[in-house]
């Protein structure tokens, strides 16, 4: 008996649009998660230049003049199954290049970008501009969206209620002190309590002072985020709201990955495909390994220890261990993975770049995932390594902390052990857990176990989705 709640969520990368990271995995799977929790959400994004003709088949909705420097228009259209309200402001996406970024970093005007994406969604939410479809809660994620709440609660009395998700504290979208009057920010805000941030602005501050709700994607990425050490400069406005901060893990679409859906289709009960996917995935990268065949699957940065593998790779290799490597970012990052490449030729193997395609030969045939992150706000990989019986050997922090029970006596006598964590994200403990992979390997009866429980444990929408829909149901009420 329950009635839909309606839902904007603001974002500015979203499956099966664009994609930079797992950002737009969960933007693109909230939509439906929340569907089957009976809330129905709109999401609204930029036209960048790569979407531009999706407009075509869509319904222009409204515009505004003078959007931060030139004319702006929505539109509404569905694609893969998703409601979109695409921004379309030529001035500001319209251009060669990433979302973020262009050939000589990031794009200088992304404080206006965002604060434009974010404007409109405010709009939306505040003037029902949508026939027929006045939104109840505006969801904003990450820096980009962050003004979006606070245009909403500072633009007079309201009735929509709104929520910030941190997916990466490390990005706060920061810019001048001097840019509040033409980013359309209210002067009197600006003091430590509110706007003003280390003498500028920070629109993830913004909107994690005027939000309703704020959320992140893991619980003990929560918790971390209070501290020094987690926060990155946040700690302190987190820990004055934390009544209202709660931790939801993030699912990973389950039809997408799947590996009943693989080359060689295998689940729990037939592992088989799996050993001849193992084949095609050694192939593909010319090795040959006796022992357990791990991969790397990142955007190759220093959050994401990269930087460890040269300093634990060889052990691993010396016991039997191989690898395939798969990723792109940091260039000296790439440089260091194609010098282990040339090293070790049969066992190390590296693909710079980015291939959703080569991701799942990989995960589908690989024994192990490293993803030894210096801090993971959930992650997504795990999550596949999960249920592709690959598996994890994490960093114990954020997400990876919640997803991932590290195999030891007591967790293998409980049945419950799903993969490797190791603390602190550091070389020594990083190469005591690949240790640790060798010594389960060599006892096939317990790593199939280890496999079993793995693929058993639930990584899909189910839970989280039904702890966003308790939570718009809060703010609604
Ligand atoms: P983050 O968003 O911090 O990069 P996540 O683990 O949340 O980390 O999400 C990363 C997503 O991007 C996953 O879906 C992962 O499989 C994918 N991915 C990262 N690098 C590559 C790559 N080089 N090729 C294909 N997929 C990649
Ligand atoms: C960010 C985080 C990652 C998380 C993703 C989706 O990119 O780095 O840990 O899984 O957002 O929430």
């Amino acid at each position: 008996m329950s009635k839909t709640i309606r839902v904007l969520s603001v974002v500015s990368e979203c499956v099966p649009l664009l994609k930079t990271g797992g950002l737009a995995d969960v933007a693109g799977a909230l939509p439906a998660a929340m569907a089957a929790n009976g809330a129905e959400m709109r999401v609204l994004m930029p036209a960048y230049r790569s979407l531009r003709w999706r407009l075509d088949g869509m319904v222009p909705l409204f515009g505004e003049e003078d959007l931060f420097g030139g004319p702006g228009t929505v539109y509404a259209g569905r694609v893969g199954g998703i409601d979109f309200l695409l921004l379309d402001a030529p001035h500001l996406y319209d251009r060669d290049g990433g979302p973020y970024a262009g050939p000589h970093g990031d794009w200088e005007d992304n404080p206006r970008r965002f604060a434009a994406l974010s404007w409109i969604g405010a709009r939306i939410a505040r003037e029902g501009l949508i026939d027929g479809w006045r939104p109840q809660v505006l969801h904003a994620h990450d820096w980009q969206a962050g003004y979006a709440p606070a245009y909403l609660e500072w633009g007079g009395p309201r009735d929509v209620s709104s929520i910030m998700t941190i997916h990466n504290i490390a990005f706060q979208g920061w810019s001048e002190a001097h840019m509040l009057r033409e980013l359309r920010l209210p002067a009197h805000e600006f003091h430590a309590h509110s706007l003003e941030y280390y003498g500028g602005l920070s629109s993830l501050k913004a909107g994690l002072v005027t939000a309703d709700r704020i959320t992140t994607v893991s619980p003990n990425y929560a918790i971390e985020l209070m501290r020094a050490e987690f926060g990155m400069g946040l700690q302190g406005v987190l820990s004055e709201r934390a009544s209202i901060v709660t931790g939801i893990l993030n699912g990973v679409d389950t039809q997408v990955w799947n590996p009943e859906n693989e080359d060689k289709p295998y689940s729990v009960d037939k592992l088989r495909g799996k050993m001849e996917n193992r084949k095609t995935l050694c192939a593909a990268f010319d090795l040959e390994v006796p022992g357990p065949l791990a991969i790397v699957v990142s955007r190759m940065t220093h959050q994401k220890g990269i930087d460890l593998l040269p300093q634990v790779l060889p052990e691993f290799i010396e016991a039997g261990g191989g690898i395939a490597i798969l990723g792109a970012g940091d260039p000296q990052l790439e440089g260091a993975m194609r010098s282990l490449e040339v090293r070790y030729p049969e066992r190390i193997g590296v693909r710079v770049g980015y291939d959703e395609g080569l991701s799942h030969l990989m995960f589908s045939g690989a024994d192990a995932v490293l993803v030894p992150s210096r801090f993971e706000p959930c992650g997504l990989t795990q999550m596949y390594g999960l249920r592709y019986g690959t598996l994890p050997v994490v960093a114990q922090v954020g997400g990876l902390a919640d997803s991932v029970i590290n195999v030891n006596p007591a967790s293998m006598i409980a049945g419950v052990a799903t993969g490797f964590t190791f603390s602190p994200t550091e070389a020594d403990a990083f190469s005591g857990a690949l240790r640790r992979v060798i010594k389960l390997w060599e006892d096939k009866q317990a790593w199939a176990q280890v496999q079993r429980n793995a693929m058993r444990h639930p990584v899909g929408w189910e839970a989280s989705g039904n702890a966003y829909a308790k939570l718009y149901a809060e703010l609604v009420r």
